[in-house]
């Protein structure tokens, strides 16, 4: 399978890990030749209740039987697609009353430009240095990282940049200012956590200039960081969230959320303001329904918290600088680049996934399902400890 997929399947390294996936379930991916991997990386954040959860795998099932596709976004009223926005309203806080379902994270970073925009009529964007909202064109304008949007160039107009946590640079948003968009937790930067009422004050200066601030939650949101929304542990609310991700429970699935007010912007000046054929899919409805039902009907959330004492314990070797971030998303950062390849790469071999953060270089990523059991994180741990101490060995002995 392996010489196909690299033959025949666009790449985009040109050394992917290409295990060779058989089956997987819970916190467990199966290899075609027999062998268990424990996932401390879920997708990169996506599989947030495990591998093909019962409850969700079920909710497909039933969905399947019933209809798939009938017509494009927001033409008909179909039961998934409903009853997801509908609960997402009732936990969401005033006033995202509304969710206008789409296909990924970065069409819901693209649907949340255009409604800003239209809501301000402004234009200016500001985003946060070394921030990532995805790839495609608009997406992609959002990052400053001139090496790799450079080949890309023309981005999409009047985008500025801000240092995350930076309080001075907050004067740059101005009156001419249509959105400011944050992570709430910045994820490929290294897993940076907002400090000093950050978000706060963002929002402020942008209440007090008519911008409007969207928080991507796309990699914290569904529970990783001990709330639903990872911005609830900051005491904000922004005018947009972005969702995606660990939504869907393992099938691609993005969202972005504002109030009534806003949302329906949209449907006027001009009619259908985002166009998506496959936006509120009823299968995938039917999954990120489920997922969002299990993960709040159950004490996933809380237990994430405790699972990240158990990481910080069970972590700690002089190789390890710090370990950033809350709940399950987690960053090791290590001494330097070299060896946080070495660790994702040995690791591989003892049957642990391990994965790299895309701008922070130092850091290895440990986002696994939610549902990992205290077990399987001692049993990670372990092997981690065990490889960092080797690695120590042969440096001592060059
Ligand atoms: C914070 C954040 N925003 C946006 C995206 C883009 O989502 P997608 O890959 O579904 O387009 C990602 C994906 O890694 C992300 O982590």
């Amino acid at each position: 399978m392996k010489k196909d997929f690299l033959k025949y399947q666009a790449q985009t390294t040109p050394h992917p890990l290409a295990l060779e996936v058989s089956h997987a379930s819970g916190s467990y991916i199966v290899t075609t030749d027999g062998k268990e991997h424990l996932d401390f990386v879920a997708g990169v954040s996506a599989c947030s209740v495990g591998h093909s959860h019962p409850r969700i795998v079920s909710a497909i099932k039933e969905q399947a039987e019933k209809y798939l596709h009938v017509m494009v976004y927001g033409e008909y009223a179909q039961k998934p697609a409903v009853e997801l926005t509908k609960l997402l309203s009732e936990h969401l806080p005033n006033p995202l009353s509304k969710t206008y379902l789409v296909n990924s994270g970065t069409e819901a970073i693209e649907g949340a430009m255009k409604l800003a925009r239209r809501a301000t009529g402004r234009t200016e964007i500001i985003a946060a240095k070394k921030a990532y909202h995805g790839n495609t064109m608009g997406s992609l304008s959002l990052m400053d990282f001139e090496e790799r949007v450079k080949p890309f160039r023309p981005l999409i107009g009047d985008i500025s940049f801000i240092e995350f946590n930076r309080e001075k640079d907050l004067e740059k948003i101005t009156s001419k200012t249509a959105a400011v968009i944050l992570e709430t937790i910045q994820g490929g930067a290294g897993f940076i956590m907002p400090t000093n009422d950050y978000l706060k004050k963002v929002k402020k200066r942008c209440e007090k200039v008519g911008a409007l601030l969207i928080l991507d939650e796309i990699q914290p949101g569904f529970g990783r960081t001990g709330k639903l929304f990872g911005f609830e542990n900051f005491d904000l609310v922004p005018d947009i969230v972005a969702l995606g991700k660990g939504m869907g429970g393992g099938l691609p699935i993005g969202a972005f959320s504002a109030s009534d007010e806003l949302m329906d912007l949209l449907m006027d000046n001009p009619k259908m303001g985002h166009i998506t054929t496959f936006g509120g899919n009823p299968l995938i409805a039917a999954a990120a329904l489920a997922t969002l039902q299990e993960i709040t009907e159950s004490d996933l959330m809380e237990q994430s918290l405790e699972k990240e004492k158990l990481f910080r314990k069970h972590l700690q070797h002089p190789l390890i600088e710090e370990i950033r971030g809350k709940g399950l998303m987690l960053a090791l950062i290590l001494e330097s680049a070299e060896i946080a390849d070495k660790l994702i790469l040995k690791a591989k071999e003892k049957q642990l996934i391990l994965f790299w953060l895309l701008f922070e270089k130092r850091a290895v990523r440990l986002t696994p399902p939610l549902t990992i059991s205290e077990e399987e994180i001692l049993k990670g741990c372990g092997i981690i400890v065990d490889i960092l101490r080797e690695i120590e060995k042969d440096e001592m002995e060059c």
